[in-house]
């Protein structure tokens, strides 16, 4: 992508490093402002948000990133309260809420429907979760935290462990990862394994290796990305029961980690992380999620210029 300004944002292959560098550089801008600085960026602008699968994290972080900026956002948070429960087409409701606005963050359980938006509308749509396939801002707010809280990402030593086949943040963030020279270590029970047709051809940009075993790598992790395992995307429950609960990281698994290693989770957790860890030197999954309000607040500031 050359520049931002009114471009979807879909996957993040759709970016190039420096596409990614900038973003970085504009989020550290933004924590830097004065706040009365921040609100002129997108006086005026409005952000339209259409989730039809549950956020917490990801709809309020845009939403509190438009409000920094100035901006103002509104949407459907949830299907229910909307006309698509009567029916309306995904295509009709996109159409619409682009002749309101001036971006659309979408939020929704098929591939492809992020894609598929952004032919039928006349803004920009930025992907917020589309099936099990993709999250962009996501990975982005990730490969900041990683910069952020290690200085750099390159040489880096990344474990990624959990829902390996369905959590759409792995892939975002392996495909981002792949523009940096780092050793990532996936780490799932077989039945969760990455799927070889969603990645397509990262095998030529990234080193990885793959395993069931967490205790083989987390000596020389720097960094240990836990997922959640994605109960709602199994076609079987049973399949479900038998892998649940595989990996759970609690205060046995982080003192075998660096001292300067950092524990990150996209959220929400279940119990892939024990809550007594959070207090631990390597949890930096709170410190990830509130720097997705400037990550995206970047992000936002750069598509609607
Ligand atoms: C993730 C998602 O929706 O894919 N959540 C988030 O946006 N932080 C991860 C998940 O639901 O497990």
């Amino acid at each position: 992508m050359k520049n931002f300004s009114q471009n979807d944002i879909i996957s993040i292959r759709d970016l190039s490093k420096d596409n990614l560098e900038e973003i970085y550089s504009k989020t550290n801008e933004i924590i830097e402002m004065k706040a009365e600085e921040r609100r002129e960026i997108a006086r005026g602008k409005t952000l339209g948000y259409l989730f039809f699968e549950p956020s917490t994290r990801t709809r309020l972080s845009f939403q509190s990133a438009m409000a920094l900026l100035g901006g103002t956002s509104f949407g459907i948070a949830d299907a229910t309260s909307s006309s698509v429960q009567k029916g309306e087409s995904l295509a009709d409701t996109v159409r619409i809420m682009s002749g309101y606005t001036d971006a659309i963050v979408l939020r929704h359980s098929l591939d492809g429907s992020s894609k598929f938006a952004a032919e039928v509308s006349s803004k920009p749509i930025i992907n917020a979760g589309s099936g099990t396939e993709e999250h962009p801002t996501q990975a982005i707010q990730d490969l900041y935290t990683i910069k952020k809280e290690l200085g750099k990402i390159d040489g880096k030593n990344i474990g990624i462990v959990g829902d390996l086949k369905y959590g759409r943040t792995v892939y975002s963030l392996l495909y981002g990862l792949s523009n940096y020279d780092v050793n990532v270590h996936l780490i799932s029970p077989e039945s969760l394994k990455i799927r070889s047709d969603s990645t397509y051809n990262l095998k030529e940009n990234l080193s990885y290796t793959e395993s069931e075993n967490l205790d083989e790598y987390i000596e020389d992790l720097d960094v240990l990305y836990v997922t959640r395992i994605q109960k709602e995307r199994f076609p079987d429950e049973e399949e479900y029961v038998k892998v649940k609960g595989s990996y759970v990281i609690g205060q046995d698994v982080v003192n075998k980690m660096k001292d300067d290693s950092i524990l990150l989770h996209p959220l929400p957790r279940i119990d892939e992380i024990s809550t007594d860890v959070d207090s631990s030197k390597q949890a930096k999954y709170f410190q990830q999620a509130e720097y997705g309000k400037f990550t995206r607040a970047a992000i936002l500031s750069l598509l609607l210029q």
